[in-house]
């Protein structure tokens, strides 16, 4: 069958499109906004805001940590450096379930390197852009209380002790690299990563953020979480 009205539109769309290809070709091509950059290549692997449920199929499903708070959580400096340069932060990926092999009695279970693959990474521009738009995500979900991180003097050494031994932490999270568990986060550069008042939230009630997430609810007294928040800020990671 012919199709009449498609020669006679050729050239009002081509000449345009024509243009346009000159225009970029000639020299300056549009960067991306941020959140250009975020609905083309993170929402695959990323919620950027907050999904209609949130129940534990979702949780296994869920290809990348969820970003639909980063605005509260991270700290935009750590942002925009990690985003052009990515280093692994869960040493067991997204969902540890899927590839930590259990070893046998009493050797420390292992991880398959084969289950993790490399971030993708952003130049300067897009990081900056892109750190800018996830900065505005979450402030108004209630996670988190403004000014909850109060600030006292630390005692590094007490409450090291308290994150290493007396409260289980390092279990599932590193304190320095290598030296701990690998089912969390590493923490070896959370202060330079997470806001004070995320830190404090997410020790009161990690189930706030995520009903399934298994962070056990520890069930710490406010003057441990201050503790162990004072503790973490102080954690910068090595000079990189
Ligand atoms: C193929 C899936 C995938 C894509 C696409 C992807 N990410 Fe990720 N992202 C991940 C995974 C998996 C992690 C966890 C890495 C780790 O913990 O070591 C992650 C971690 C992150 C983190 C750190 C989160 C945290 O809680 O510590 C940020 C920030 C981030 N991604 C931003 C982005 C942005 C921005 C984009 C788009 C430019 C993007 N990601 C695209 C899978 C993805
Ligand atoms: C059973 C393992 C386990 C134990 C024990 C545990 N955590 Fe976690 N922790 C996790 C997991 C899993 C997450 C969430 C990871 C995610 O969302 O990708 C988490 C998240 C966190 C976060 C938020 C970091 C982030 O990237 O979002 C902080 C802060 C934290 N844990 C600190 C602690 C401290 C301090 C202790 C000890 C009082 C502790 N955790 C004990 C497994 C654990």
């Amino acid at each position: 069958m012919k199709r009449p009205m498609f020669p006679r539109l050729l050239p009002s769309v081509l000449i345009p499109a024509a243009f346009a290809t000159l225009a970029m070709s000639s020299g300056h091509v549009q960067a991306r906004t941020g959140q250009e950059v975020l609905q083309q290549q993170c929402v695959a692997c990323h919620a950027v805001s907050k999904p209609q449920s949130l129940d534990l199929e979702r949780l296994w499903q869920r290809k990348g940590p969820d970003l639909y708070y980063a605005g509260i959580k991270f700290n935009q400096p750590w942002l925009e450096k990690w985003l052009q340069n990515p280093t692994t932060i869960r040493p067991a990926g997204v969902m540890p379930a899927r590839s930590v092999r259990a070893a046998a009695d009493k050797t420390p279970d292992t991880v398959d390197p084969g289950a993790l693959t490399p971030h993708l990474a952003l130049s300067k521009d897009e990081a900056a852009a892109v750190a800018a738009e996830l900065m505005k995500l979450g402030p108004d979900l209630g996670l988190v209380e403004k000014g909850a991180f109060r600030n006292d003097p630390p005692n590094v050494s007490m409450a090291g002790m308290l994150f290493s031994k007396l409260r289980g932490c390092a279990s599932c999270h590193s304190a320095k690299p290598g030296n701990g568990g690998s089912s969390g986060p590493e923490m070896y550069d959370g202060g330079a990563r997470l806001q004070p008042d995320y830190i404090v939230a997410y020790l009161r009630d990690p189930q706030k953020f995520d009903p399934h997430v298994w962070m056990p609810r520890l069930d710490l007294n406010d003057a441990d979480v201050q503790k162990l928040a004072g503790y973490i800020t102080t954690l910068k990671g090595e000079a990189k």
